[in-house]
Order: C-alpha cells, then sequence, then structure tokens
C-alpha cells in the first residue's frame, strides 16, 4: 500500500472575496500535495468555505442578500479564484452542505453521549469579527480585540459547554514530545503557555445566532460556529460516529499529515480542535503548520484602505505560474511580512523570466545547436547535489520558500557555470567538439532536474521544461516560459 498524505487548509469565511493571504495558505497546502503526490504518496488535500455564524449573516444583510446565496456567490469566488491559481484540491468542502452538516450533527451527538459537555451559563466578550470570545488579558491595553481593533460585545447567555480540562495535560504532553508537531518553534512555546496558564472550557454552541446548524439535543441553540468549522477536516473525509459506516477516505487519510493555518486561530486548532478529537476518541494531527499575517505596504489588508491584493489580479498580469511563484516566495514560512507590490515585476523579471527562463532556453538552444538535440547520461555535478538535497529537506519539512530559494540559487550556479565555460567560444574550435557536448549533456540533466524542482511551485513552466528535456534523443526548445513584464 501507498503511504498516504493529507494535507488541509483553513476554510475561509465566506464575508468576503479571496486575498493573497488566503492564496499563500492554499498555495503552501498545494505545492505539499504535489510534492508528496510526486514521491509516490497517495495525497488528499482540502480546501473550503466556513458559511455558518453572526459575522456571515452579517455580511449577508449588509451586501441586502439572504445568507444561503451570499454564501454560494462568495464561496464560488474562492473556487474560482483557486482554480485561477491552478490549485489542484481533492475536494472543496462548504459548511452549508449536507454532507458537512450530517457529520457534525453525529460528532455532536456522540460528544453529548460520552458524557463531555454540560449546560451552563456564559457571560464574556465576543468579537464577531474573531467569531470568538476574548478574556480580558488578550484584549490589548483599550479594552479592544487586538485583530479588528473593536470592543467586543459583552454577551450573557446559556450556552453548552465542552470539558476541556480532562485533555490539557495530554495535549501538551502531545506537544512536548513531539507526536503534535508545531512549526515554527515560538507557536508552540505560544501554545504551551497558553494551556500552562490555566484555560477555561470553551462553549459548544450560540443561543442568538440564527445561522448556523441547530444542537441535536437542543435545537433553540446553534452550535457554535469554530465547533462545526474545525469537524470540515473529517466532514470532508466522510467521517462517521458509526465505525461500521465509517468513510473510506477517513479510514485512509485521517490523521491528517500536516494542517495549515495563521498564527491567529492557532487557539483553535492546536487546543479545541485536538482535545475535540480526543474526546471523539480519534487521533489527533500530526503537524501544524501556522503561518504569519501579510501587511501591504506597512498597513493591514482592507477594503476601506483599497489596499487588498487579488490573486485574480496577480494571475492576469503573472500568469498563474507567476502569481504562484511571487505569493509563495516572499517570506519564510511562520515569518510575517509587509508585501511592496511595486516589487513584483522586478521579483518575477529576475527570478522567473532572467534566471530560470533564460537558463532553459538557452540549453536548449545548445542543446541543438552543438549537439543536434541529442544527449547522453551525465552526473549532475556536486553542488547540484546539494541543492537538491537543501531542496527535498526543506519540502519534507514544509518549508516552502527555503525549497524555493534551493531552486532558484540552484538555477542561477547552472547559469554561472555556463557564463565561466562560454561554449560559444569552444563551439568555435572542432578541438573542443565533445567536451562540449558533454558539458551541454549535463546541463541538460541539470535542467531536468530544476523542472522536476519547480513542478510544486509553477506547475505550467514544470511541465515544459520536462517535456522538452525527457527524451535525451530529442531535447528541444520548450518556447518562452516567463515572458518578461514591464
Ligand atoms: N474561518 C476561519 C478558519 C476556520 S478553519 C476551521 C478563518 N477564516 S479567515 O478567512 O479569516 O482566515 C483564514 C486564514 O487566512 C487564516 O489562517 C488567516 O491567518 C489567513 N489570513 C487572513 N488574513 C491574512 C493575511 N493578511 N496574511 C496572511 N494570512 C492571513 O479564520
Amino acid at each position: 500500500m501507498k503511504p498516504t498524505f493529507y494535507v488541509t487548509t483553513p476554510i475561509y469565511y465566506v464575508n468576503d472575496k479571496p486575498h493573497i493571504g488566503h492564496a499563500y495558505s492554499t498555495l503552501l497546502a498545494d505545492c505539499l500535495s504535489r510534492w508528496h503526490g510526486a514521491q509516490g504518496e497517495e495525497t488528499f488535500f482540502s480546501v473550503g468555505t466556513d458559511e455558518h455564524g453572526a459575522k456571515i449573516a452579517e455580511a449577508a444583510a449588509k451586501a441586502g442578500k439572504k445568507p444561503e446565496v451570499f454564501v454560494d456567490e462568495v464561496s464560488a469566488e474562492f473556487q474560482t479564484a483557486w482554480k485561477a491559481l491552478n490549485i489542484e484540491a481533492s475536494d472543496f468542502i462548504r459548511t452549508t452542505e449536507e454532507r458537512h452538516k450530517t457529520v457534525v450533527v453525529s460528532f455532536m451527538n456522540k460528544l453529548k453521549a460520552d458524557g463531555h459537555v454540560y449546560e451552563g451559563e456564559y457571560e464574556g466578550m465576543y468579537c464577531v469579527g474573531c467569531e470568538r470570545f476574548y478574556t480580558e488579558r488578550e484584549l490589548n491595553e483599550k479594552g479592544e480585540c487586538p485583530d479588528h481593533k473593536r470592543k467586543p460585545k459583552l454577551i450573557k447567555e446559556k450556552n453548552w459547554f465542552f470539558k476541556l480540562q480532562p485533555f490539557v495535560s495530554e495535549i501538551i504532553r502531545d506537544i512536548e514530545s513531539g507526536k503534535m508537531e508545531m512549526y515554527p518553534e515560538k507557536r508552540k512555546n505560544e501554545v504551551l503557555s497558553v494551556l500552562r496558564g490555566g484555560i477555561e472550557d470553551f462553549s459548544v454552541s450560540r443561543q442568538n445566532v440564527a445561522w448556523g446548524i441547530p444542537l441535536p439535543f437542543d435545537t433553540k441553540q446553534n452550535i457554535y460556529v469554530w465547533v462545526e468549522a474545525l469537524q470540515n477536516y473529517i466532514s470532508v473525509l466522510g467521517y462517521n460516529a458509526d465505525e461500521a459506516h465509517q468513510g473510506a477516505n477517513f479510514k485512509k487519510f485521517w490523521p491528517a499529515n500536516v494542517q495549515v493555518l495563521g498564527k491567529d486561530i492557532s487557539k483553535f486548532h492546536c487546543i479545541f480542535w485536538p482535545a475535540l478529537l480526543k474526546a471523539a476518541g480519534l487521533r489527533v494531527s500530526k503537524r501544524f503548520l501556522i503561518t504569519g499575517f501579510f501587511t501591504v505596504d506597512g498597513q493591514k489588508m482592507s477594503k476601506t484602505l483599497g489596499n487588498v491584493i487579488d490573486p485574480n489580479d496577480l494571475v492576469a498580469k503573472f500568469g498563474a505560474d507567476g502569481a504562484r511563484y511571487l505569493i509563495l516566495a516572499q517570506f519564510a514560512v511562520g515569518e510575517d511580512g509587509d508585501i511592496k507590490a511595486e516589487k513584483f515585476v522586478e521579483k518575477y523579471n529576475a527570478d522567473l523570466a532572467n534566471n530560470i527562463g533564460n537558463l532553459v532556453s538557452r540549453v536548449a538552444t545548445m542543446a541543438t545547436k552543438y549537439c543536434a538535440g541529442v544527449v547522453a547520461a551525465t552526473k549532475f555535478r556536486k553542488n547540484i547535489g546539494e541543492y537538491k538535497k537543501s531542496f527535498a529537506k526543506a519540502m519534507e519539512q514544509g518549508q516552502v520558500y527555503d525549497a524555493i530559494e534551493a531552486v532558484i540559487q540552484c538555477a542561477a550556479s547552472v547559469n554561472k557555470a555556463i557564463e565561466v565555460y562560454k561554449p560559444w567560444e569552444k563551439a568555435k574550435d572542432e578541438a573542443h567538439s565533445s567536451e562540449l557536448k558533454k558539458m551541454v549533456s549535463t546541463w541538460v540533466g541539470e535542467v531536468a532536474e530544476i523542472g522536476t524542482m519547480l513542478a510544486p511551485f509553477t506547475p505550467e513552466a514544470a511541465a515544459k521544461i520536462t517535456q522538452a528535456f525527457a527524451d535525451p534523443n530529442h531535447i528541444h526548445n520548450p518556447g518562452i516560459l516567463f515572458p518578461k513584464i514591464k
């Protein structure tokens, strides 16, 4: 049986259309899925949209639409954007789908039957933007939500609560022992300090939120949007609380190998989610890859500021490959970073058009001109082997940015070797002919290797390279891979 690899992205709120922050986590997961697939693993890659709760209901009302209609429209925008970016997901789950609701209802019933929930009164500060309660110490000095810079609403209501306490020390142990891996390290420490600082039980239902899935054992309440949204990771696999009817994909792919999520939602994914899974008798995901936040020109992306970068605009200008590359090649995974949109053209031209594009074109030209398209198998030079190794290591760890660096440096090093050797001069003298052919053969092999490494990031260009360089008896020019952009 093939080893399996299951990677997830957060499911995005449909209050607004996708921006590059969403595109980033989706692309990260897409690259990991493509790479693991290329290593012979059977992969499942899930994406989706988070469509219930007060935040979405408010956005729909503001747009003057019924929530059902509104969520269909915005979810479609996510699907269109992912298609434009060449995201190869196995499935797209929407929390308004029946298949999701069925799983959530059975999961909640199981929690109730096994005594993991209780009824209680809750009074707390709720931020609709985050769809979560905040404790006093989590708010900023002005008493505002640190993300939305707004004072949360004081809410007092009857809720059902999840008994988190029995799982706290087990989760701490799992994190400390590496059974539950978290990257980067600083996020792991943050989560550990929340766990050790004393964390309260959380509510699994809401009393006055009309747009949601009813709690099956108390239908006056709806299930708290986060609690049902987290379950998308298993509903997409067809989980069934009844083992006799367990979904084939759930049996095959759970637990997830990598869950990609943003630093703002680590409490939900690395504390609440593992606890819910444990309560339901399920295994916890193996690795949590936690991304940072993009700002644009020093500011948080916002409609009011007009600085939201739409991935569709990047695709229109740079093509799917170019857009993918520019979004992924900004910062190391896990780091926050400020995006300077005016640098996109420069980076695209430098890395893709000039470095990679030029290399492929010049090596293909030499192969046809000096070798009539026929090359012999040769070994790579040692430094290429080193790039390959660091590339594979980075991909294995989900360090997509480091992997990109390795490919770019690898291409630059082949370009440099060509400059140093000066094949155009050697070609003038017949005496160098066999050595020249050998050199070109080496470069052909190296470019083919670069094509393979590029496959997760720029799949269209990579496929063209592979096609043009696959047959040693017919190496040909794949054409312009990355046209220069002004
Ligand atoms: N719906 C929840 C997730 C539920 S998962 C069970 C949610 N949605 S979100 O649309 O607000 O954010 C989804 C992801 O996008 C988060 O991982 C978040 O960190 C990421 N980003 C949102 N804005 C971002 C930037 N400006 N930069 C980078 N990523 C950011 O939270």
